[in-house]
């Protein structure tokens, strides 16, 4: 291909003919850089650069095309630059605010921190920890054990935690009167907690269902989950919370109107300090399996879809929000987490309040399967999962990585 025209070319070019680049007619037509000669003949156009620049590719570098490749810049999709170099006419490149670890730091939108997180724990009444099969890596505490993993997450800067007991079949009945037993194992956790660590956040959990020998979060009558009955049990069980100490009550039972009511209940007690974080769009999801293997809290028959939500509906969760906000609460949240982005965007958009995520035992179980199996890398993504989680709106992460989380975050220096 070079032959004759090389022969001239290097008449008027310092470089050996060798090094030339054959570039398109079309690069002519947009116009030559002013310092680049040019050479037109039989139908072939060649620029000679004055500069090397060494930033740019040099044309020992680029292979002669075969014949009948396509040419951008001969078809004028492209133009060439000053150095003779293909150049796209671009000129918002968003890849500049990406082109350090520290630029990104810089214009990051959103992070992730131990602030963020509330540890669950799951405890019994048991001097021995039991290991959960379907989530490794969490276990059922005794109270001791409990308090000393609290404490260790706390040197990592949890600060936040909630208790979900697993209640011996003795104590379960239908009315799930153990809930507010005043000497049940919560409340002596909480105790405990709140005397090892007096600043941290304790949240307990209000729901007939560790405490009901029916296996559901309300009281059953002719196989439906009554729903102001069941409220009366909510309120004793949250009051009696209150009073050992807890500073945050968790309504996860999906009983129409009862936010309302527990607010007027802890504020009749004097305990108008006391917050509720809602579970405001629970989702009758299949994700809460190994959560139920943990506190073998399975329903005892059917399902929880008369009163959790529909996984296919996402304006009734807006329903929810207005009402569990109007009801008093000072938390919403959203559970599951990551297949529920939209619902915990779309709260976000329409409450003030804050907004919180349950990243639920399913998915932490299915990220730990991938991971045992070598699939996934586990920290990347547990810390992209979680940052994910605040991208999307919330404030809040409830989530059994909470700990490792908050030991990666301080490890690889990103907070
Ligand atoms: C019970 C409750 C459940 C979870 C939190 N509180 C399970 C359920 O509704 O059956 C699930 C949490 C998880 O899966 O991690 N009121």
């Amino acid at each position: 291909m070079c032959g004759e025209i090389c022969g001239m070319l290097s008449v008027i070019a310092p470089r050996p003919p060798s090094r030339e680049v054959p570039i398109a007619m079309a690069t002519l037509l947009f116009g030559m850089p002013s310092a680049a000669a040019a050479f037109v003949g039989a139908g072939v156009s060649r620029t000679v650069q004055p500069l090397q620049r060494t930033s740019v590719i040099q044309s020992a570098d680029i292979a002669e095309d075969p014949a009948g490749t396509f040419s951008p810049r001969e078809s004028k999709i492209l133009r060439s630059n000053a150095q003779d170099g293909p150049w796209v006419e671009q000129r918002s490149r968003p890849r500049r605010n990406r082109k350090s670890e520290n630029v990104r730091k810089m214009v990051r939108e959103t992070i992730v921190t131990p602030s963020n997180f509330i540890y669950p724990l799951f405890i019994h009444d048991e001097s021995a920890n039991v290991l959960i099969p379907s989530m490794p890596g969490c276990e059922r505490h005794s109270l001791d054990s409990m308090v000393a993993e609290a404490k260790d997450a706390w040197q990592y800067g949890v600060r936040t935690f909630v208790i979900f007991p697993k209640v011996p079949d003795k104590l379960k009945t239908n009315r799930g009167e153990e809930a507010y037993n005043p000497d049940g194992i919560v409340p002596r956790a909480l105790g405990m907690l709140k005397a090892a660590l007096p600043d941290s956040i304790v949240c307990t959990d209000v729901a007939l269902d560790p405490y009901s020998s029916m296996g559901h979060d309300g009281i059953v009558e002719d196989g439906k989950i009554l729903n102001d009955q069941t409220i009366e049990q909510l309120c004793k069980q949250a009051v009696m919370q209150a009073r050992k100490g807890s500073d945050i009550i968790a309504p996860s039972d999906m009983m129409d109107g009862r936010v309302g009511a527990i607010r007027d209940s802890l504020d009749s007690e004097g305990f108008t300090d006391v917050s509720i974080m809602a579970y405001t769009a629970k989702y009758a999801s299949a994700y809460y399996g190994p959560f139920r293997d943990a506190l073998d809290s399975h329903p005892g028959f059917g399902d929880k879809k008369t009163y959790q939500q529909d996984p296919a509906n996402g304006r009734e969760a807006l329903i929810e929000a207005q009402l569990d906000e109007m009801e008093g609460a000072d938390i919403l949240m959203v559970k599951p987490g990551m297949p529920y982005l939209d619902i915990i965007h779309r709260l976000k958009q329409t409450t003030n309040l804050p907004v919180a995520a349950y990243h639920v035992s399913g998915e932490y179980s299915m990220l730990k399967a991938a991971v045992e199996k070598g699939w996934l890398d586990e920290k990347k993504v547990c810390l992209e999962t979680l940052t994910c989680f605040r991208r999307a709106g919330a404030d809040i992460i409830l989530t059994y990585y909470a700990k490792q989380a908050s030991k990666w975050l301080i490890e690889d220096g990103l907070l």
